[in-house]
């Protein structure tokens, strides 16, 4: 595990972006197989990879996926994949080819099936399940990642590449990847910044009591390459 520590959000959105550069840059011409978290974190992210990116990464390589996405219509200002529309692809020259989004719109169970089945025609797979080249995750204050939560942390251990989950509070339907999908994934980088994360950053990377309760604790590729991107307010409770 690495742990990348910055002073502010946007110097991890350049941090982020440079690293996404050079995995892009490493790989050829093959397709590259990337899965977005959602939620708002990424938003500046994004702008800024659109503002500063958008020549220099050969956006044609990037195939893109959604490890989560709520299950509403892609027009739906909850969507994971406007907001990525809104703050990202809107922005650059990006293949419309290359966009696996969820069909937030569409039958729950049935969109999970699906998406798995599309991941497993897209995506390259080995004997465990499909190798993702990167897998974006980011972390809930509850220390849910993806889109699974605590009080349903069982979903982590499906033999599904995509399970159905159920929002603790709202009660939103979402589809998410599962513990393997997201473990057998070649690179997984979590994005986490702001003060509201200290705690279960705290918990999670120093395997403090309790630790192992949060989804977000259970994320250990294979490949053992995972890299956490903080910046200092969510990094402020570990001693480094
Ligand atoms: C989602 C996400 C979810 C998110 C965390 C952090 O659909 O909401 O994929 O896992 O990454 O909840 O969300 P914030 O970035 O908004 O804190």
């Amino acid at each position: 595990m690495k742990l990348k520590v910055y002073p502010d959000k946007n110097e991890v959105a350049k941090a982020f972006s440079e690293y996404l550069k050079e995995l892009l840059a490493t790989t050829n011409n093959k397709p590259i197989h990337v899965a977005l978290s959602g939620g708002s974190t990424p938003k500046a992210i994004f702008d800024y990879m659109a503002e500063n990116y958008k020549e220099s990464i050969d956006w044609s390589k990037l195939h893109l996926y959604w490890g989560d996405e709520r299950c509403v219509p892609p027009t739906d200002s909850e969507s994971n994949y406007k907001m990525t529309v809104d703050h990202l692809l809107s922005k650059i020259n990006f293949p419309e080819e290359n966009i696996h989004r969820v069909l937030g719109e569409n039958d729950p169970a049935q969109e999970a099936v699906r998406y798995g089945k599309l991941i497993e025609q897209q995506v390259p797979v080995d004997e465990d399940g499909p190798l993702f080249d990167l897998v974006i995750l980011g972390m809930g204050d509850d220390g849910h990642t993806a889109s699974i939560f605590p009080h349903n942390i069982e979903l982590w251990e499906s033999e599904q590449i995509c399970e159905v989950a159920t929002h603790p509070e709202s009660g939103q339907k979402r589809v998410t990847f599962t513990g393997n999908t997201i473990n057998n994934a070649k690179e997984v980088a979590f994005l986490v910044t702001g003060a509201s994360k200290k705690e279960k950053v705290k918990t999670i990377i120093n395997e403090e009591d309790g630790f192992e309760k949060f989804p977000a604790a259970l994320v250990a590729p294979y490949s053992d390459k995972l890299t956490w991107f903080l910046d200092e307010a969510a990094a402020n409770s570990l001693e480094l």
